[in-house]
């Protein structure tokens, strides 16, 4: 299967449980999908409310297992010894309150999908558990005296924590870490992937089904807000406001102060466009360098990041996602490709080229060249020089 009927697979498997429709998420998916049929332990990491149980669910779906049970454990919310019967289970009598048998998750989870959730929450005992259980597949019930055994489980993880940081602070075991993480999924916060949010409240929305709908304007504040609680916050909003709106059209006054009070739009994207326009202009006709004009714009502050993207996406519209036709286009030497590919990495300017491989190339995407070409050398040599000191 290629690579977009993958991810178009994938989408569609995914369009019960939720909504993908940005590159980054879209990417997600299809790694999950790929990850789905192993036995592989996979760590899905990502900040609260990004869709971190969603994607659990998918690996489990996408699985041989799906005919198995998917069990969920939260390790955040138990204390360590409950959290040890929840997970191994007990036997009567094998502490204070133990008044029957209990079957622990690891054996409900047989032939199945265990998700550990919150994982980055477990004590450093429970962690040592954990790890023995992974290493011999064995299952001892606490206060058992019969053998152990042996349970088939796919382990998947999930946490928002960054366990490298915690291992580094002698919170977190790293050969844990290790046994965890033969996979790692990265799912990004909403802010990085608002192609979603537009289908977002539409499947909010819908799932209502009461017929209200969000005016343009809502929609562009919706767009725009930072979501720090991502999916489950724009759905909290999404619910309120359908529930306040008395009307059928659900406009800004129905939406929390937080999200109207975000800068307007208009002459937010109307600046960026400007900045991005004369430079793009300036850059295309040969007036200005990117290593000298948009490089030392940028390290100096008098433009954002988002104006570089502006900048790059206004680019690769040209060239049809060719990030090496920004070369000439941008008038820096083709051999200054790593070295463009990490500044942008560096300082998270990067654009998903591919939304702009389908689109036809504008009109004379060529730089015309304005400034002699000795000058023009010698500003290259210059900025590589300034910009070598300044970035390493
Ligand atoms: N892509 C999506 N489409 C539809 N609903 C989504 C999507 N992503 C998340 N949700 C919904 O948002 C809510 C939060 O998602 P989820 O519980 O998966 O987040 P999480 O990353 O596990 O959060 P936490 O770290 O707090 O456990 C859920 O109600 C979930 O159904
Ligand atoms: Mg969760």
């Amino acid at each position: 299967m290629d690579r977009s009927s993958a991810a178009a697979h994938s989408a569609h498997a995914l369009a019960d449980l939720g909504v993908c429709e940005s590159p980054a998420m879209a990417d997600v998916l299809r790694l999950a999908r790929r990850a789905a049929p192993g036995d592989a332990k996979v760590l899905v990491t990502g900040e609260s409310g990004v869709g971190k149980d969603l994607v659990a669910r998918v690996l489990h779906a996408e699985s041989s297992r799906s005919r198995g049970p998917f069990v969920a454990v939260n390790c955040a919310g138990l204390t360590e010894s409950l959290l040890e019967s929840e997970l191994f289970g007990h036997v009567k009598g094998s502490f204070t309150g133990a008044y029957r048998d209990k079957v622990g998750k690891l054996q409900l989870a047989d032939h199945g999908t265990l998700f550990l959730d919150e994982v980055g929450e477990m004590s450093l005992r429970m962690q040592a558990l954990l790890l023995r259980f992974l290493e011999q597949g064995e299952l001892q019930r606490v206060g058992a005296q019969e053998r152990a055994h042996h349970v088939d489980v796919r382990i998947v993880a999930a946490t928002n924590r960054n366990l490298a940081e915690r291992v580094a602070a002698g919170q977190f075991r790293e050969d844990l870490l290790y046994r965890l993480r033969v996979i790692h999924l990265h799912v990004p916060p909403l802010r990085e992937r608002r192609a979603d949010i537009r289908p977002l409240v539409a499947h909010f929305a819908n799932r209502r089904g009461n017929g209200k709908q969000f005016t343009e304007t809502s929609l562009e504040l919706l767009e725009r807000y930072r979501w720090p609680g991502n999916v489950r916050e724009l759905q909290n909003i999404i619910e309120h406001a359908i529930w306040q709106a008395e009307t059928d059209q659900i406009g800004p006054e129905s939406l929390p102060p937080s999200v109207r009070s975000t800068e307007p739009l208009v002459p937010v994207r109307e600046r960026r466009r400007q900045i991005a326009d004369e430079l793009y202009d300036g850059l295309v006709s040969g007036v200005c360098s990117f290593w000298q004009d948009v490089h030392g714009l940028f390290l100096r502050r008098d433009i954002t990041r988002n104006d570089v993207r502006t900048l790059v996406r206004k680019g690769l519209r040209a060239t049809r996602g060719s990030y090496r036709g920004l070369m000439p286009l941008f008038g820096m030497d083709p051999q200054d490709y790593q070295r463009f590919h990490n500044f942008l990495a560096a300082h998270d300017c990067k654009v998903d080229y591919r939304e702009y491989r389908t689109g036809e190339a504008e009109d004379e995407p060529r730089r015309r060249e304005l400034l002699p070409e000795l000058e023009l050398r010698e500003r290259r040599a210059q900025a590589a020089s300034t910009s070598a000191s300044t970035l390493h």
